[in-house]
This record gives structure tokens, C-alpha cells and sequence, in this order.
């Protein structure tokens, strides 16, 4: 059983350090949170891998195809949200702040460059996501087969590459335990996170 959270500086603190080892740790939970937006007929809500978390900044940043329908909603509505579920510990995170996408700054550039090549091979695809074919397919073109994937193989890819990062504004965090269930909300406020406990 895992430690019960008694006090709010401390949990914002594992709350960040989960968050890292989820951005850095593939086999985390936090690796793959979903994340939802706001499309133009309610909620949308996808599974993402999560590539970057940054304290400082307070940015959770993901790949994504620049002409994917969830980077027309975020620029409609950059309000989103982020759900993150560790089943060991019991924990959940909700987050909410606004997001922004990078698609030939300096940010894109720096998450391409720093990316396995094999990662990068979903956007080597002529044709927009979501678009409709006759069968199932890839939409990838290039012989990608074998193990070996450089750079070059997948540069074509860059022009479809997009980074989307959320500035965490909001946290809202639940812990199911044994001794009592545990809530807590934190909200970035004049420089800082106010945290409160909640009732769950
Ligand atoms: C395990 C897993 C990881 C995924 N990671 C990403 C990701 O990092 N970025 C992304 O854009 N889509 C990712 N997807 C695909 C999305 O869930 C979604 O199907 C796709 O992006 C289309 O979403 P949209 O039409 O709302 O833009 C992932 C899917 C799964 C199952």
C-alpha cells in the first residue's frame, strides 16, 4: 500500500516527479494520458505520449500531426485538459490549462531533432489524418520494415511534425486508499500553486 499524502507541498512535489518519470519512463503510467479538447460537437478525448514535462515552465508537451483534427480544435479552443491514472499507487491526476502548438519554432525543432527516428515515422503520410479509405491502412509510405530507421528516412515527415504543449494551470489529484480516500486541488495563482484538500 502506498503512503497516504498528508501534506500539499509535498504532494505537488510527487505530483511533478510522477509527471517527469512519466514523460521520461515508457513503461510509467503517466507516459500515455489522455487528453481532451473541445471539438465543435462537444469533448474529444484521445490517448497522447507524453514527450516533455517541464516544472519550471509548467508544460506537458506531446508530438502530434500538425494536420490532425485535435490541432483545429486547440487553436479554436486552446482550453484543455490531461488524465492521468496510476493504478498501483491509486492515483489520479486531472489537468486543465491553456495549450499552444508548435509546428517551425524552435520547440518542434528541438523535439524532432530529439527523437528517435523510429517515433517519427507516423508522419511520413501524403494523406491527413482521419481521411477515409477503401481498406485499412497505415497511410505511411516507405519501407520501414526493418529495424534500422535514420533521420534521413523520415525527414520528409517534418513538414506534418507538430508539438503541442498545455501550461498546467489547474491539478486536480485523488488518491483511492485503504486509510480513506484522499483529494486535493492545486491552482496556479500570482506566481505560484494555492493548493486546498478536498472532500473526493
Ligand atoms: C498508446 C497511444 C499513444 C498515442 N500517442 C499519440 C500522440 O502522442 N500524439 C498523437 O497525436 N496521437 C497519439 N495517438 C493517437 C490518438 O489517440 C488519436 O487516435 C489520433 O491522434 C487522432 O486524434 P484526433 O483526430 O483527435 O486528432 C496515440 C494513440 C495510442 C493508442
Amino acid at each position: 500500500m502506498t503512503e497516504r499524502h498528508t501534506d500539499l507541498n509535498q504532494l505537488l512535489q510527487h505530483i511533478w516527479d510522477q509527471i517527469h518519470k512519466g514523460a521520461a519512463d515508457p513503461a510509467h503510467p503517466y507516459h500515455s494520458p489522455a487528453f481532451g479538447t473541445l471539438g465543435s460537437n462537444g469533448p474529444n478525448v484521445r490517448t497522447i505520449i507524453l514527450r516533455r514535462a517541464e516544472l519550471e515552465a509548467r508544460s506537458l508537451c506531446f508530438h502530434s500531426d500538425r494536420r490532425a483534427q485535435k490541432i483545429n480544435e486547440i487553436q479554436k479552443h486552446p482550453r484543455v485538459a490531461l488524465h492521468f491514472w496510476n493504478s498501483d499507487s491509486r492515483e489520479q491526476l486531472r489537468i486543465t490549462g491553456n495549450a499552444t502548438v508548435h509546428f517551425d519554432d524552435q520547440i518542434a525543432n528541438q523535439l524532432w531533432q530529439h527523437s528517435r527516428p523510429k517515433s517519427l515515422i507516423t508522419y511520413v503520410k501524403p494523406t491527413t489524418p482521419g481521411t477515409k479509405v477503401d481498406q485499412p491502412e497505415s497511410g505511411i509510405v516507405g519501407n520501414f520494415q526493418s529495424g534500422n530507421v535514420s533521420m534521413s528516412d523520415v525527414e520528409v515527415g517534418r513538414q506534418h511534425f507538430a508539438v503541442v504543449c498545455t501550461q498546467v494551470d489547474e491539478i486536480d489529484f485523488l488518491q483511492l486508499h485503504n486509510e480513506g480516500n484522499c483529494r486535493a486541488y492545486f491552482q496556479w495563482e500570482s506566481g505560484r500553486y494555492e493548493g486546498a484538500w478536498l472532500i473526493p
